[in-house]
């Protein structure tokens, strides 16, 4: 358990909360969370609904602009994403000289980076106008720039965007390209896709989403804000975990270790169980039902069951039958099957996050906007516990 400890320090009281497990450092509109009773909404919508009911551009509208949109705003905001899909040559040239065998989610946060240096009309945090240009840019571009980053890491040449497709076809198209499946098992991935973007859409103050409110809160442009949340995303704690999943699920078929030895590791503190666990979730993770089901429909489509859903299953039900797990409150959470969705899609492993951080994309851009009107706004800067050495001379001054 962690402690919670108030401190009377020479400049007043502080409160020691290591991870900011019961630190709210600000109020927001955006997305309400019950741990205890697995509840999820984006601005009072739950995500069961969204995910049944609507589509990725329609929540991510919901979630920036706080409503959902009418259909002529949601053909607005669509045609504006389609028109500045296409990233600039000279961009396009500084993504294929990265290293192509670097980790996607490194190249993605250092392509976002730059785009502040491209479109520097649109940097400035105290101009609402900029602020909404930078957040259509960065819709639209993202899944550009991550399609080039994986055509390049197999070396095959990129395909730009095409007008004629929406936003989730597009960017299986950029990534795929004729290799895209087609048809009805097109049409059910392309389905797949919107809705795990949608679960992912927002998360209150996760680590990537506190990162953006954190650099963005000393008035950095939110191209900056944007790529301090991909670097924080990547983390295996984080976002990262559904690729640590899928190799831990590949690593417990591959050395033939049982189930039961493997959560004896993991007991005896030796790994830890990925996609297992939340920091707010303490009953069941909302969003891992939903993707439970939809790993079900993709994945026992034919007669050949996949193995690793097959594993990923038994896993998960021995661990909901063991009391070091139950105990201690730990259920699968978004992560624990969406890396076998992917897999089958044809994603490869490293690509998984970086379909997380297309999902989480609108939510970032959304705190990043509320923070900026929030009357309360100012430069975050926790404070510290020192334990460190009292004063010192420095050797040879007596
Ligand atoms: N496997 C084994 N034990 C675990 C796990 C796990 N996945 N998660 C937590 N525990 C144990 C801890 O060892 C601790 O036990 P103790 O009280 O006996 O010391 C207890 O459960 C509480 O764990 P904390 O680490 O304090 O929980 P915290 O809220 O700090 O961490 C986190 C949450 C990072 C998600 C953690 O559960 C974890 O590492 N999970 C695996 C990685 C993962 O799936 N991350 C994705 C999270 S969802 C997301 O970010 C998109």
């Amino acid at each position: 358990t962690i402690e919670l400890k108030t401190l009377l320090g020479s400049t007043g009281m502080t409160t020691l909360d290591p991870g900011f497990g019961n630190t709210a450092s600000c109020s927001s509109k955006i997305t309400y969370i019950d741990g205890a009773a697995g509840i999820l909404r984006y601005r009072g919508y739950s995500i069961e609904d969204l995910a049944v009911n609507s589509n990725f551009l329609e929540v991510a509208y919901l979630v920036i602009y706080g409503e959902l949109p009418e259909p002529a705003q949601l053909k607005e905001f669509s045609d504006k994403l389609r028109d500045n899909a296409d990233i600039p040559a000279e961009m396009s040239a500084f993504i294929d000289a990265m290293p192509r065998n670097g980790h996607p989610m490194s190249l993605m946060a250092s392509a976002v980076n730059t785009l502040a240096a491209y479109y520097d009309d649109s940097v400035d945090p105290s101009d609402d106008a900029q602020v909404e240009l930078a957040t259509i840019r960065l819709m639209a571009k993202l899944p550009t720039i991550a399609a080039r980053i994986y055509r390049n890491s197999i070396g095959e040449a990129p395909i730009g965007p095409d007008d004629s497709l929406g936003y989730v076809d597009n960017f299986i198209r950029m990534t795929f390209g004729d290799n895209a499946a087609s048809g009805e098992l097109g049409d059910l991935f392309s389905k797949a896709v919107d809705m795990l973007l949608i679960l992912h859409a927002d998360h209150e103050l996760n680590c990537s989403t506190a990162t953006v409110r954190v650099v963005g809160s000393s008035q950095a442009d939110i191209f900056a804000s944007v790529a301090s949340g991909i670097n924080a995303l990547s983390g295996p704690s984080h976002g990262g975990a559904n690729q640590a999943v899928l190799e831990m699920l590949e690593e417990i078929r591959d050395s033939g270790i049982s189930i039961d030895d493997f959560l004896e590791r993991v007991k005896a503190r030796e790994v830890r169980l990925m996609g297992f666990g939340h920091r707010v979730y303490k009953n069941f993770d909302p969003r891992s039902k939903e993707i439970k089901v939809l790993a079900s429909q993709i994945l026992d489509r034919d007669e050949n069951p996949d193995e690793l859903f097959e594993l990923a299953l038994k896993l998960e039900a021995a661990a909901l039958e063991d009391s070091y797990f139950t105990e201690r409150k730990l259920y699968p959470n978004v992560d624990f099957y969406t890396g076998v969705i992917y897999r089958t899609m044809g994603f490869p492993t490293n690509m998984f996050t970086v379909l997380f951080a297309i999902g989480r994309l609108p939510g970032w851009v959304a705190h990043y906007r509320e923070q900026l009107h929030d009357p309360a706004f100012r430069i975050a800067r926790p404070r510290q516990h020192y334990i460190g050495s009292g004063e010192r001379r420095y050797p040879g001054q007596g």
